[in-house]
Protein backbone atom coordinates (compact mmCIF):
# COMPACT_ATOMS: atom_id res chain seq x y z
CA UNK A 1 0.00 0.00 0.00
CA UNK A 2 1.83 3.38 -1.08
CA UNK A 3 1.74 6.61 1.15
CA UNK A 4 0.52 10.19 0.36
CA UNK A 5 3.27 12.86 1.81
CA UNK A 6 3.05 16.33 1.93
CA UNK A 7 6.48 17.26 1.31
CA UNK A 8 6.50 21.15 2.40
CA UNK A 9 9.35 23.15 0.59
CA UNK A 10 9.53 20.63 -1.89
CA UNK A 11 10.32 23.02 -4.60
CA UNK A 12 13.52 23.48 -2.98
CA UNK A 13 16.97 21.89 -3.59
CA UNK A 14 16.38 19.29 -0.75
CA UNK A 15 12.88 18.82 -0.75
CA UNK A 16 12.60 18.58 -4.94
CA UNK A 17 15.35 16.16 -4.47
CA UNK A 18 13.67 14.50 -2.00
CA UNK A 19 10.33 14.37 -4.39
CA UNK A 20 12.59 12.88 -7.38
CA UNK A 21 13.66 10.29 -4.94
CA UNK A 22 10.28 9.02 -3.48
CA UNK A 23 8.46 8.76 -6.94
CA UNK A 24 11.43 7.54 -8.27
CA UNK A 25 11.77 4.35 -6.09
CA UNK A 26 8.11 4.01 -5.11
CA UNK A 27 5.87 2.99 -7.33
CA UNK A 28 3.21 3.36 -5.04
CA UNK A 29 3.41 6.53 -3.72
CA UNK A 30 1.76 10.08 -4.15
CA UNK A 31 3.43 13.23 -3.47
CA UNK A 32 1.64 16.58 -2.78
CA UNK A 33 4.32 19.21 -2.79
CA UNK A 34 2.83 22.43 -0.80
CA UNK A 35 5.75 25.31 -1.08
CA UNK A 36 5.45 29.30 -1.10
CA UNK A 37 7.40 29.73 -3.66
CA UNK A 38 10.34 32.10 -2.44
CA UNK A 39 12.97 32.98 -4.07
CA UNK A 40 14.41 30.01 -3.30
CA UNK A 41 11.50 27.41 -4.54
CA UNK A 42 11.66 27.25 -8.25
CA UNK A 43 9.38 24.84 -10.33
CA UNK A 44 11.86 24.14 -13.07
CA UNK A 45 13.42 21.71 -10.05
CA UNK A 46 10.35 19.60 -10.41
CA UNK A 47 9.37 20.03 -13.83
CA UNK A 48 10.60 16.34 -15.57
CA UNK A 49 7.09 15.42 -12.84
CA UNK A 50 3.92 17.47 -14.24
CA UNK A 51 2.84 14.88 -16.21
CA UNK A 52 3.15 12.03 -13.04
CA UNK A 53 -0.11 11.78 -11.70
CA UNK A 54 1.39 10.58 -8.49
CA UNK A 55 2.28 14.37 -8.25
CA UNK A 56 0.28 17.07 -7.31
CA UNK A 57 1.79 21.01 -6.68
CA UNK A 58 0.27 23.84 -4.07
CA UNK A 59 1.43 27.09 -3.62
CA UNK A 60 1.43 28.02 0.08
CA UNK A 61 2.82 29.23 3.08
CA UNK A 62 3.35 26.32 6.27
CA UNK A 63 2.77 29.32 8.16
CA UNK A 64 -1.29 29.08 6.85
CA UNK A 65 -2.99 27.11 9.12
CA UNK A 66 -6.09 26.98 6.66
CA UNK A 67 -4.27 26.14 3.40
CA UNK A 68 -2.27 23.36 5.69
CA UNK A 69 -5.24 21.78 6.92
CA UNK A 70 -7.25 22.07 3.14
CA UNK A 71 -4.45 20.66 1.61
CA UNK A 72 -4.03 17.70 4.06
CA UNK A 73 -8.12 16.70 3.76
CA UNK A 74 -7.83 17.04 0.17
CA UNK A 75 -5.20 14.76 -0.31
CA UNK A 76 -5.71 12.00 2.54
CA UNK A 77 -2.07 12.79 3.81
CA UNK A 78 -0.26 9.94 5.68
CA UNK A 79 2.60 12.36 6.87
CA UNK A 80 4.23 15.83 6.63
CA UNK A 81 7.61 15.59 6.01
CA UNK A 82 8.99 19.38 6.24
CA UNK A 83 11.50 21.06 4.22
CA UNK A 84 10.26 24.16 3.87
CA UNK A 85 12.20 26.82 5.93
CA UNK A 86 14.68 29.71 5.16
CA UNK A 87 17.75 28.57 5.04
CA UNK A 88 20.80 30.61 4.14
CA UNK A 89 23.07 31.78 7.38
CA UNK A 90 23.99 34.71 5.54
CA UNK A 91 20.77 35.97 4.81
CA UNK A 92 19.64 35.47 8.54
CA UNK A 93 22.44 37.57 9.96
CA UNK A 94 20.90 40.16 7.27
CA UNK A 95 17.64 40.19 7.93
CA UNK A 96 16.22 37.16 10.84
CA UNK A 97 12.65 37.80 10.69
CA UNK A 98 11.65 35.29 8.14
CA UNK A 99 13.92 33.00 9.22
CA UNK A 100 11.75 33.01 12.91
CA UNK A 101 8.58 33.36 11.46
CA UNK A 102 9.04 30.42 8.76
CA UNK A 103 11.28 27.99 10.82
CA UNK A 104 9.51 28.73 13.93
CA UNK A 105 5.79 29.61 13.17
CA UNK A 106 5.63 27.72 10.36
CA UNK A 107 6.76 24.21 12.19
CA UNK A 108 4.26 24.93 14.93
CA UNK A 109 1.59 25.76 12.28
CA UNK A 110 2.30 21.91 10.46
CA UNK A 111 2.92 20.43 14.52
CA UNK A 112 -0.88 21.48 14.94
CA UNK A 113 -2.04 20.42 11.61
CA UNK A 114 -0.58 16.84 12.36
CA UNK A 115 -1.58 16.49 16.10
CA UNK A 116 -5.04 17.47 15.41
CA UNK A 117 -5.25 14.06 12.47
CA UNK A 118 -2.91 12.04 14.26
CA UNK A 119 -0.57 12.29 11.72
CA UNK A 120 2.96 11.30 11.14
CA UNK A 121 5.60 14.08 11.39
CA UNK A 122 8.86 14.26 9.84
CA UNK A 123 10.98 17.60 10.62
CA UNK A 124 13.77 18.40 8.27
CA UNK A 125 16.75 19.45 10.65
CA UNK A 126 20.54 20.56 10.19
CA UNK A 127 23.55 19.99 12.23
CA UNK A 128 24.17 23.64 12.81
CA UNK A 129 21.67 23.42 15.37
CA UNK A 130 25.24 22.20 17.68
CA UNK A 131 27.00 25.23 17.02
CA UNK A 132 30.41 25.36 16.52
CA UNK A 133 32.07 21.72 17.18
CA UNK A 134 35.71 22.45 18.08
CA UNK A 135 37.03 18.50 19.00
CA UNK A 136 35.10 15.52 18.00
CA UNK A 137 31.50 14.88 16.75
CA UNK A 138 28.25 16.18 18.10
CA UNK A 139 25.81 12.96 19.16
CA UNK A 140 22.10 13.79 18.80
CA UNK A 141 21.52 14.03 22.60
CA UNK A 142 24.12 17.19 22.85
CA UNK A 143 22.87 20.23 23.91
CA UNK A 144 21.38 22.52 21.17
CA UNK A 145 23.99 25.53 21.46
CA UNK A 146 22.95 27.47 18.23
CA UNK A 147 24.78 30.53 17.11
CA UNK A 148 23.48 31.85 13.81
CA UNK A 149 19.98 33.34 13.84
CA UNK A 150 19.26 30.46 11.01
CA UNK A 151 20.46 27.57 13.34
CA UNK A 152 18.59 29.17 16.49
CA UNK A 153 15.47 28.83 14.43
CA UNK A 154 15.84 25.69 13.24
CA UNK A 155 16.69 24.46 17.22
CA UNK A 156 13.09 26.34 17.98
CA UNK A 157 11.77 23.92 15.61
CA UNK A 158 13.47 21.01 16.96
CA UNK A 159 12.54 21.62 20.34
CA UNK A 160 8.15 22.18 19.00
CA UNK A 161 8.76 19.31 17.62
CA UNK A 162 10.31 17.20 20.95
CA UNK A 163 7.19 18.75 23.02
CA UNK A 164 4.71 17.76 20.52
CA UNK A 165 6.26 13.97 20.90
CA UNK A 166 6.40 14.65 24.91
CA UNK A 167 3.59 16.37 25.30
CA UNK A 168 0.88 15.19 22.93
CA UNK A 169 2.22 11.58 21.74
CA UNK A 170 2.61 12.67 18.41
CA UNK A 171 4.78 10.27 16.24
CA UNK A 172 7.43 12.68 15.20
CA UNK A 173 11.24 12.07 14.10
CA UNK A 174 13.92 14.95 13.23
CA UNK A 175 16.79 14.57 10.68
CA UNK A 176 19.86 16.58 11.15
CA UNK A 177 21.77 16.60 8.28
CA UNK A 178 25.21 18.40 7.67
CA UNK A 179 26.00 19.99 4.27
CA UNK A 180 23.75 19.23 1.71
CA UNK A 181 25.46 19.77 -2.42
CA UNK A 182 23.93 18.33 -5.71
CA UNK A 183 21.32 19.28 -8.47
CA UNK A 184 19.15 21.82 -8.14
CA UNK A 185 21.19 23.79 -4.64
CA UNK A 186 19.90 27.78 -5.53
CA UNK A 187 23.54 29.92 -6.70
CA UNK A 188 24.03 31.41 -2.72
CA UNK A 189 25.16 28.65 -1.10
CA UNK A 190 28.72 28.12 -1.45
CA UNK A 191 29.28 24.98 -3.75
CA UNK A 192 26.86 26.34 -6.85
CA UNK A 193 28.23 29.73 -6.39
CA UNK A 194 31.93 28.78 -6.47
CA UNK A 195 31.16 26.04 -9.41
CA UNK A 196 29.08 28.82 -11.74
CA UNK A 197 31.51 31.80 -10.51
CA UNK A 198 34.99 29.82 -11.81
CA UNK A 199 32.44 28.67 -14.94
CA UNK A 200 31.81 33.04 -15.42
CA UNK A 201 35.84 33.71 -14.66
CA UNK A 202 34.71 35.51 -11.66
CA UNK A 203 36.01 35.50 -8.41
CA UNK A 204 35.57 32.99 -5.84
CA UNK A 205 35.10 34.83 -2.32
CA UNK A 206 36.21 32.57 0.65
CA UNK A 207 35.53 33.65 3.83
CA UNK A 208 38.31 34.54 6.23
CA UNK A 209 40.69 31.81 6.01
CA UNK A 210 38.88 29.16 4.33
CA UNK A 211 39.80 26.86 7.19
CA UNK A 212 36.19 26.32 8.60
CA UNK A 213 35.16 22.73 8.45
CA UNK A 214 32.01 20.98 6.97
CA UNK A 215 30.45 17.81 6.06
CA UNK A 216 30.13 17.83 2.52
CA UNK A 217 26.92 15.26 2.09
CA UNK A 218 25.60 14.39 -1.61
CA UNK A 219 21.81 15.38 -1.44
CA UNK A 220 20.70 11.80 -2.70
CA UNK A 221 22.04 10.41 -0.12
CA UNK A 222 20.88 12.55 2.32
CA UNK A 223 16.69 11.74 0.73
CA UNK A 224 17.64 8.09 1.27
CA UNK A 225 18.14 8.92 4.99
CA UNK A 226 15.33 10.69 5.46
CA UNK A 227 13.28 8.48 3.69
CA UNK A 228 14.59 5.46 6.24
CA UNK A 229 13.91 7.01 9.10
CA UNK A 230 10.35 8.05 8.22
CA UNK A 231 9.57 4.29 7.69
CA UNK A 232 11.78 2.99 10.23
CA UNK A 233 12.94 5.68 12.65
CA UNK A 234 11.60 5.67 16.58
CA UNK A 235 9.10 7.90 17.28
CA UNK A 236 10.51 11.22 19.42
CA UNK A 237 14.43 10.09 18.12
CA UNK A 238 16.49 12.52 15.90
CA UNK A 239 19.43 11.20 13.32
CA UNK A 240 22.33 12.86 12.39
CA UNK A 241 22.60 12.52 8.61
CA UNK A 242 26.19 13.14 6.93
CA UNK A 243 29.16 11.45 5.68
CA UNK A 244 31.13 11.87 9.51
CA UNK A 245 33.93 13.18 7.53
CA UNK A 246 34.43 17.21 7.80
CA UNK A 247 36.95 19.44 5.08
CA UNK A 248 38.22 22.94 4.80
CA UNK A 249 36.54 25.37 2.75
CA UNK A 250 39.86 25.56 0.96
CA UNK A 251 40.18 21.72 0.35
CA UNK A 252 36.31 22.29 -1.32
CA UNK A 253 37.46 25.00 -3.04
CA UNK A 254 40.61 23.97 -4.95
CA UNK A 255 38.86 20.55 -5.49
CA UNK A 256 36.17 22.88 -7.30
CA UNK A 257 38.52 24.63 -9.25
CA UNK A 258 40.30 21.37 -10.42
CA UNK A 259 37.12 19.31 -12.15
CA UNK A 260 36.78 22.68 -14.04
CA UNK A 261 40.32 22.82 -14.81
CA UNK A 262 40.25 26.53 -13.63
CA UNK A 263 43.39 28.58 -12.16
CA UNK A 264 43.62 28.91 -8.02
CA UNK A 265 44.51 32.62 -9.18
CA UNK A 266 40.54 32.95 -8.71
CA UNK A 267 40.42 32.82 -5.34
CA UNK A 268 39.63 35.92 -2.92
CA UNK A 269 39.71 35.81 0.41
CA UNK A 270 36.90 38.05 1.78
CA UNK A 271 35.76 39.52 5.69
CA UNK A 272 34.25 36.58 7.70
CA UNK A 273 30.74 35.76 7.71
CA UNK A 274 29.76 37.32 11.14
CA UNK A 275 29.67 34.56 14.39
CA UNK A 276 30.78 32.14 11.43
CA UNK A 277 30.81 28.65 13.11
CA UNK A 278 34.57 27.68 12.52
CA UNK A 279 33.93 23.57 12.29
CA UNK A 280 30.78 20.91 12.41
CA UNK A 281 31.43 17.37 12.45
CA UNK A 282 28.53 14.82 13.54
CA UNK A 283 28.55 11.48 14.90
CA UNK A 284 26.48 9.34 12.23
CA UNK A 285 26.19 5.42 14.29
CA UNK A 286 22.81 6.19 14.50
CA UNK A 287 21.71 6.73 11.43
CA UNK A 288 23.90 3.62 10.53
CA UNK A 289 22.80 1.39 13.09
CA UNK A 290 19.55 1.78 11.09
CA UNK A 291 20.88 0.49 7.89
CA UNK A 292 21.83 3.75 6.12
CA UNK A 293 25.16 3.90 4.18
CA UNK A 294 26.56 7.55 2.70
CA UNK A 295 27.09 6.60 -0.59
CA UNK A 296 29.54 9.47 -1.38
CA UNK A 297 32.47 10.78 0.40
CA UNK A 298 32.46 14.59 0.38
CA UNK A 299 35.47 14.69 -2.64
CA UNK A 300 32.79 12.37 -5.02
CA UNK A 301 30.00 14.97 -3.77
CA UNK A 302 32.30 17.70 -5.12
CA UNK A 303 33.31 16.83 -8.13
CA UNK A 304 29.75 15.02 -8.99
CA UNK A 305 28.03 18.06 -8.16
CA UNK A 306 30.38 20.51 -10.17
CA UNK A 307 29.67 18.16 -13.14
CA UNK A 308 26.15 18.99 -12.77
CA UNK A 309 26.67 22.57 -12.86
CA UNK A 310 28.38 22.06 -15.93
CA UNK A 311 25.97 20.19 -17.52
CA UNK A 312 22.83 22.06 -16.45
CA UNK A 313 23.30 26.03 -17.30
CA UNK A 314 19.92 26.06 -18.39
CA UNK A 315 18.92 25.44 -14.94
CA UNK A 316 21.54 28.25 -13.47
CA UNK A 317 22.04 30.99 -15.69
CA UNK A 318 18.65 32.60 -15.60
CA UNK A 319 18.85 32.15 -11.78
CA UNK A 320 21.89 34.16 -11.67
CA UNK A 321 21.12 36.52 -13.86
CA UNK A 322 17.74 38.02 -12.62
CA UNK A 323 17.01 39.02 -8.53
CA UNK A 324 20.17 37.17 -7.73
CA UNK A 325 22.52 40.39 -8.92
CA UNK A 326 20.97 42.42 -7.18
CA UNK A 327 21.41 39.98 -3.89
CA UNK A 328 25.27 39.21 -4.89
CA UNK A 329 25.85 43.09 -5.14
CA UNK A 330 24.68 43.63 -1.41
CA UNK A 331 26.16 40.75 -0.14
CA UNK A 332 29.56 41.28 -1.64
CA UNK A 333 29.88 44.42 -3.28
CA UNK A 334 31.53 45.97 -0.26
CA UNK A 335 32.62 42.65 1.31
CA UNK A 336 36.63 43.91 2.56
CA UNK A 337 39.45 41.44 1.66
CA UNK A 338 39.72 39.25 4.97
CA UNK A 339 42.84 40.54 7.16
CA UNK A 340 44.32 37.86 9.19
CA UNK A 341 44.93 37.77 12.66
P1 LIG B 1 15.97 25.84 0.01
O1 LIG B 1 16.19 27.22 0.51
O2 LIG B 1 16.61 25.40 -1.26
O3 LIG B 1 14.40 25.56 -0.17
C1 LIG B 1 13.46 25.95 0.80
C2 LIG B 1 12.08 25.78 0.18
O4 LIG B 1 11.10 26.13 1.17
C3 LIG B 1 11.84 26.69 -1.03
O5 LIG B 1 11.23 25.97 -2.06
C4 LIG B 1 10.90 27.76 -0.49
O6 LIG B 1 10.03 28.31 -1.48
C5 LIG B 1 10.13 26.99 0.57
N1 LIG B 1 9.56 27.85 1.62
C6 LIG B 1 10.21 28.83 2.33
N2 LIG B 1 9.36 29.40 3.19
C7 LIG B 1 8.16 28.76 3.05
C8 LIG B 1 6.90 28.87 3.69
N3 LIG B 1 6.69 29.79 4.64
N4 LIG B 1 5.90 28.05 3.31
C9 LIG B 1 6.11 27.12 2.32
N5 LIG B 1 7.27 26.98 1.68
C10 LIG B 1 8.29 27.77 2.05
O7 LIG B 1 16.37 24.90 1.21
P2 LIG B 1 17.14 23.50 1.23
O8 LIG B 1 18.59 23.76 1.22
O9 LIG B 1 16.53 22.59 0.27
O10 LIG B 1 16.77 23.01 2.72
C11 LIG B 1 15.58 22.26 2.95
C12 LIG B 1 15.49 21.92 4.43
O11 LIG B 1 16.64 21.17 4.80
C13 LIG B 1 15.48 23.14 5.35
O12 LIG B 1 14.60 22.87 6.41
C14 LIG B 1 16.91 23.24 5.84
O13 LIG B 1 16.95 23.86 7.10
C15 LIG B 1 17.30 21.79 5.90
N6 LIG B 1 18.73 21.50 5.72
C16 LIG B 1 19.43 22.02 4.67
C17 LIG B 1 20.77 21.65 4.48
C18 LIG B 1 21.57 22.17 3.31
O14 LIG B 1 22.77 21.91 3.27
N7 LIG B 1 21.00 22.86 2.35
C19 LIG B 1 21.37 20.77 5.39
C20 LIG B 1 20.63 20.26 6.46
C21 LIG B 1 19.31 20.62 6.60
O1 LIG C 1 25.33 22.41 7.87
C1 LIG C 1 24.07 22.37 7.25
C2 LIG C 1 23.74 23.75 6.72
O2 LIG C 1 24.57 23.94 5.57
C3 LIG C 1 22.28 23.95 6.35
O3 LIG C 1 21.50 23.82 7.50
C4 LIG C 1 22.06 25.33 5.72
O4 LIG C 1 20.72 25.49 5.31
C5 LIG C 1 22.97 25.46 4.53
O5 LIG C 1 22.87 26.77 4.00
C6 LIG C 1 24.42 25.17 4.94
O6 LIG C 1 24.91 26.24 5.80
P1 LIG C 1 26.39 26.80 5.62
O7 LIG C 1 26.47 28.15 6.19
O8 LIG C 1 27.40 25.80 6.09
O9 LIG C 1 26.44 26.82 4.01
P2 LIG C 1 27.02 27.88 2.97
O10 LIG C 1 26.96 27.21 1.63
O11 LIG C 1 26.42 29.22 3.11
O12 LIG C 1 28.54 27.96 3.42
C7 LIG C 1 29.36 26.81 3.51
C8 LIG C 1 30.71 27.26 4.02
O13 LIG C 1 31.33 28.09 3.01
C9 LIG C 1 30.64 28.10 5.28
O14 LIG C 1 31.76 27.81 6.10
C10 LIG C 1 30.73 29.53 4.76
C11 LIG C 1 31.62 29.40 3.53
N1 LIG C 1 31.31 30.38 2.45
C12 LIG C 1 30.02 30.51 2.05
C13 LIG C 1 29.71 31.40 1.03
C14 LIG C 1 28.29 31.58 0.57
C15 LIG C 1 32.35 31.08 1.86
O15 LIG C 1 33.52 30.92 2.23
N2 LIG C 1 32.05 31.97 0.87
C16 LIG C 1 30.75 32.16 0.43
O16 LIG C 1 30.55 33.00 -0.48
Amino acid sequence: MGRTLLVTGGAGFIGSNYVHYVLGSQPEDRVVVLDKLTYAGNLDNLKSLVDDPRYHFVQGDICDAETVARVLDAHGVDAIVNFAAETHVDRSIADPDAFIRTDVLGTHTLLEAARERGMRYHQVSTDEVYGHVPEGASVETDPLEPRSPYAASKAGGDLLVNAYFVTYGLHTTITRGSNNIGPFQYPEKVLPLFATNAMEGEMLPVYGDGLQERDYQWVGDHCEAIDLVLRRGAPGEAYNVGTGTSITNMEMTQLVLETLGKDRGLIRHVADRPGHDRRYCIDTAKIRALGWRSRHTPQEAIRESVRWYVDNEWWWRPIKSGAFKAYYQEMYGSRGDYQAG
